[in-house]
């Protein structure tokens, strides 16, 4: 039968090495993606159990195909009491994990915050808040020199979201553990720990922000709570749980990828010497395409799921209802059907399609804030340390879904 013949084909891509479990796949997937590109068309994973799109063609086509939906299944407990509840409301009703009309809905309510316009009006605070990071980069926060990741990559998303939805300022240390504990839960390695610190980040977080949203709604402010608060309150287009899920979302998705995607894509400048000497010759000129390239080039966020709605195909392969899909960004943003010199950093490459952004009804909400911080931090870090340079081998976590690095020591070459 055809639909076996494709997934006895497939095992042989086990062979292939794609293992997000596996260390050694993590630190290096891209060889392993070009095999899997080679084949051209989905696999299936025995493993897994879901088909992998690694081209480009087939990765797009699985974030647009409206018979393919974000469909959240709930994670259950066996004992009484459901322990994982509030991280799958936290999920059901976001708008990430929802599908139209609620999708819709939701998203329409948050859209006009995020609108490109909108965003450009942060310039000033998001470079005055850059600029007072850098101020404070020599000296560094832990014991050991400068770590671009938590001195500046990930304090600067942070601070620009939570001022964004009037999270007081004392609270901010808050997030990012929170934020941390719950995307564990969207990689193939989970241990039992990690479960239990992703329920108890859920529950804190949610009950936060409850929290929050009922301080905003007797001392309202000019922010995106009291903003959804106010919605909330004129009708019922936005319940409670919504509320809350939405708020958690755009905490967590305002600052993870950014995060990565800066650090993933300073690692790789610093070992590109003529794209970083080229980057530092125009840093405003170029960091446009610069930031577009850092997506592309390593993406930090490299798997996104899928479930067939309805029997559907993406690249020639049949997709029954209720099988899930996975569209390998990383993947597709190194075909090079689609980018010349796939393999190569150009921080002046232009066109850049990458989709390290998604496609479809559930691209990114905050792309025109993600690029905004990135297009001024970048610059601004080279320009302000131009002859920055790394202290130390970065770290790189061994998460595959969200690709990152845990430090990167600089050595900002004052002295
Ligand atoms: C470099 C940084 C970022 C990258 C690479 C990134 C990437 C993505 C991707 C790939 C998706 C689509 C997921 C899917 O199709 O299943 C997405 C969705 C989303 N992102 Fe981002 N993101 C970034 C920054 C941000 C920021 C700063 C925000 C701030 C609000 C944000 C908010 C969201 C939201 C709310 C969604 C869900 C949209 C929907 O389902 O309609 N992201 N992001």
């Amino acid at each position: 039968m055809k639909d076996e013949g494709w997934r006895a084909q497939v095992r042989q891509h086990e062979a292939a090495g794609f293992s997000p479990r596996d260390p050694a796949f993590v630190a290096d997937p891209y060889a392993v993606f070009d095999v899997l590109r080679r084949v051209g068309r989905p696999v299936w994973d025995d493993d897994l159990g879901l088909w992998l799109a690694a081209t480009y063609a087939d990765a797009d086509a699985v974030l647009r195909d409206r018979r393919l939906g974000r469909i959240f299944s709930p994670r259950r407990s066996a004992g009484d009491v459901d322990v994982w509840d509030t991280f799958n409301w936290l999920h059901a009703d976001s708008i990430l994990d929802s599908e139209p009309p609620q999708h819709t809905r939701l998203r329409s309510l948050v859209a006009k915050a995020f609108a490109r316009g909108h965003i450009e009006r942060l310039r000033p605070r998001v470079r005055q808040l850059a600029d007072g990071l850098l101020d404070e980069l020599p000296g560094g926060t832990g014991s050991g020199p400068p770590d671009l990741i938590a001195d500046y990559a990930e304090p600067l998303p942070v601070m620009v979201i939570a001022e964004l939805l009037g999270i007081p300022g004392g609270d901010r240390p808050l997030l990012r553990p929170w934020s941390q504990a719950i995307v564990k839960m969207y990689e193939y390695d989970r241990t039992p720990a990690a479960e239990q610190e992703a329920q108890t980040a859920s529950a804190e977080f949610a009950a936060y922000i409850g929290e929050l949203a009922r301080q905003r709604r007797s001392h309202p402010g000019d922010d995106l709570v009291s903003h959804l608060v106010a919605v909330t309150d004129a009708g019922e287009r936005l319940s409670e749980r919504e509320l809350v899920a939405t708020c958690v979302l755009l905490l967590n998705a305002g600052h993870e990828a950014s995060v990565n995607g800066f650090g993933n894509g300073m690692v790789a400048l610093l070992k590109h010497p003529a794209e970083l000497a080229r980057l530092r010759a125009d840093p405003w000129g170029l960091a446009a395409t610069a930031v577009e390239e850092f997506l592309r080039y390593d993406a930090p966020l490299h798997l996104f799921e899928r479930t067939a709605k309805a029997d559907t195909e993406i690249g020639g392969v049949p997709v029954r209802a209720g099988e899930k899909v996975a569209a390998l960004l990383g993947s597709a943003n190194r075909d090079p059907a689609v980018f010349a010199d796939a393999d190569r950093l150009d921080v002046g490459r232009d066109p850049n399609p990458h989709i390290g952004f998604g496609g479809g009804i559930h691209f990114c909400l905050g792309a025109p804030l993600a690029r905004l911080e990135l297009q001024i931090s970048l610059p601004l870090l080279l320009e302000r340390y131009p002859r920055l340079a790394p202290a130390a081998e970065p770290v790189l976590r061994d998460t595959f879904v969200l690709r990152d690095y845990h430090s990167i020591p600089l050595d900002l070459g004052e002295s």
